[in-house]
Formats: C-alpha cells, structure tokens, sequence
C-alpha cells in the first residue's frame, strides 16, 4: 500500500557528477559499449609468454564476450593483482555490474548487495577490496571495523546514495512520528545511522515485513518503495530517489522487443518504473535474476539493468541468448584492472567511517543480516 500524501522535499534528488570516461549515461542505451575498462593513462603491462599461460584458463572462459585483442591488455594486470593479493591477505569482493576481466579475472566473491555484505561480514582476509561502488564498500567497513577496507576509485558514487542526507531523514522522521525507517542499502552511512533497519533489492519486502509495523519510512529509491508497497499490506512512505541506470528502462521498449522476439524473457531489477516491473516476467536482484535463469533456463532473455551483467551471465550459461541493449552505470565503471593493482599496491584510497555513525548504521544493517535472503530466487 502506497502513501500518497504528497512528500516534504527541500531538494530534488542530486545526480552524482557524470563519470569523466565514460559514456554519457543520459543518452540512449548503448548495445555492446565499447569495453571501458582499457584506462589508456595507465601505463600498460607486459604481456609475457608467462603471463599468457597464467591467464589462459581465464581467457577460455571469457573468450566469447571479450574480443582476443583486448585480453594483452587485460593479462598482465589479472596476473599481477592475483599474486599481489595473497601478499596482502586481501579478498576482492565484486559486485555483478563489474566488467568480466574483473568479474571472471580477479573476484574471490561475486554477487549482488546483500551477498556482498554477508561476505564481507565472515571473511577473516586483512584486507576486504571492493569492486563496485562507495556504499558497498562503506558496508564492508560498517561490518568489519578492524579490517583495511579498499576502493579503487572514491568517485564510484550512485545516485540512489546521493539522493538523501541524513538531515532528510531526521526531517521524514519528524513529520512521520512512530513510523520506523527502512534504508536500501544503497545509501551512505550517515543516513544508515538514522534508520531502524537496513534492506537490498533481495530482501527489501521481507524486511518490511519483518518489522510488524502498520506503517514504514522507505528510502531513498521511489521505484523499489512502490514496488515493496505492491507486494504487501504495509503502508510504506516514499522517497523520490532513483537509480540514474534503471529509471531510464520503458515499458515501450519492452514491447519493441516482445515484438521483435517473440517468447522473449524479461527479467527487471525492482530499481525500474513501476510498469516496467508490472510487464517484465520476472522482477529480482541482480543474483536473484542470475539463479532465475540457471532454474528456468529460458532460451532468450533481456535483463532491464546494467550492460556487464549480461556478459557475466551469458559466459555461466552459453546455451541462453542474452538480447542486451542495456544502460551503464557510470559509477561502477570508475573501477578499472590497473586501479585495482594500484589500490592494493599502495593499500590505498582507504574507507573510513566515524566511528559513533559506524556503529549506530551496523545496528541497521545487523537487523538486516538477521532477517537475512528471503528465498532462492529473490
Ligand atoms: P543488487 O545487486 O542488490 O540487486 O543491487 C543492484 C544495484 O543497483 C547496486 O548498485
Ligand atoms: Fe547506484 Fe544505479 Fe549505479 Fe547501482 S546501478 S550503483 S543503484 S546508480
């Protein structure tokens, strides 16, 4: 159940910066982008006869959606981050949206936000690096205060994150008194650190649920509030976030390709508009999408979120064609191989939480872990 009252907003949610290499995630969506992850100022590796035969089992997995002319560039980085992270105990924790050199090439964990978090909760590496965006790596902090936490690039912001402050949350909790707050994880720890509870796309009902509430504060992302408010009897309070990559996706181009392919299989993260979600046939987080396909094995899919994971999936399951036009996230694509080497080289740029706003966003995010992935398929 929606609530309707109009809401209270001092500012419209506030884009982060557009990435400077990258495509411009405003225009149309890009069918097959050229790979971005080739940082021509980085000085480029050697590509030796050792690094080629250290490499090739990685290359043969990944051969069909990385073009073979690409991979010296690649290789040489793989190698040196896979030997370098031993030296450091450091695990690479990657989130599916990342490029498959990256996925495929260095992960010690892949998944989607809560996978990520429960991870990063139990591994007793020294050094937790993550692969995706500044929340998630803020997540890893929260939960292992004692560890060194790594992001390659502090710029992999998200729009979601940038969209509320904590002082907005205050204010939705003065004007909705009694109402508990339940924050997607895709926020930064300030604003955790004002909410009862934690949630991510896998789990974001059942945490609503959890709570035995009449009525709940969801935030920031509109779109996934309106679609918890759908799948239960709680009334749920929005925010009008949004993820800058999934609110582009219409449900016209999803008729377009239900026409152009017929038996199509559209699966949607529930970031999109409410009647992309209403057309797609199955709605789920990025892993949920992934074991959707691994159960049902349809024989075409579009997924409605971002570019790399399609590439992911398609290497898994060879025998499903993956249509993908699909939108990039600029922020995600801040993290490139030789950033990667050089965060761990020199151990830096490192993330660091207040220590009071730590722990009161870790109680959030504990209720969250307690609650925990509602099925095998979300
Ligand atoms: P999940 O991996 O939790 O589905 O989240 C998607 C996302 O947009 C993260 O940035
Ligand atoms: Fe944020 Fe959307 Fe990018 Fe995820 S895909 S990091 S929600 S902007």
């Amino acid at each position: 159940m929606v609530h309707m009252e109009p809401i209270a907003r001092p500012t419209y949610f506030r884009r982060e910066p557009a990435s400077r290499a990258f495509p411009d995630s405003t225009a149309p969506h890009q069918t097959r982008p050229q790979n971005p992850m080739i940082d021509t100022d980085q000085a480029v590796l050697d590509y030796t006869p050792d690094v080629a035969a250290r490499t090739r089992p990685i290359y043969e997995r990944v051969k069909d959606v990385i073009p073979e002319p690409e991979w010296p560039v690649h290789a040489p980085y793989i190698a040196a981050i896979n030997e370098l992270k031993k030296q450091r105990n450091a695990k690479l924790v990657v989130h599916n949206y990342q490029t498959p050199e990256i996925f495929y090439g260095v992960a010690d964990y892949t998944g989607d936000s809560l996978g990520m978090a429960q991870y990063g909760a139990e591994t007793d590496a020294d050094v937790i690096l993550v692969c995706g965006v500044r929340f998630m790596a803020e997540t890893a902090k929260i939960l292992s205060p004692e560890k060194m936490v790594l992001l390659p690039d502090m710029d992999a912001g998200c729009s979601l994150a940038a969209s509320i402050t904590a002082e907005e949350v205050r204010m939705l909790k003065e004007q909705h008194p009694g109402a508990p707050v339940v924050t997607y994880v895709n926020t930064y720890a300030d604003v955790r650190a004002e909410s009862d509870i934690c949630c991510t796309s896998a789990n974001a009902v059942k945490v609503v649920e959890s709570l035995g509430a009449e009525r709940v504060i969801f935030i920031p992302d509109g779109y996934l509030g309106r679609y918890v408010a759908g799948e239960t009897d709680v009334e749920v309070i929005l925010w009008e976030g949004y993820c800058e990559v999934h609110e582009r996706f219409t449900a016209a181009e999803m008729l377009e390709m239900r026409e152009a392919w017929p038996g199509i299989h559209i699966m949607a993260h529930p970031e999109c508009p409410p009647d992309v979600l209403d057309e797609a046939d199955f709605v789920g987080s990025t892993s949920g999408m992934i074991r959707h396909v691994s159960d049902t094995r349809p024989e075409r899919v579009f997924m409605m979120t971002e570019c790399s994971m399609s590439d992911n999936v398609a290497v898994e399951f060879p025998d499903v064609d993956f249509v993908r036009p699909c939108n990039l996230c600029p922020h995600m694509k801040q993290i490139t191989l030789p950033k990667i080497l050089r965060s761990l080289e020199t151990l830096a740029p490192a993330i660091d939480v207040e220590p009071e706003i730590a722990a009161r966003a870790k109680l959030a995010m504990d209720r969250m872990l307690e609650v925990g992935r509602p099925s095998a398929t979300t």
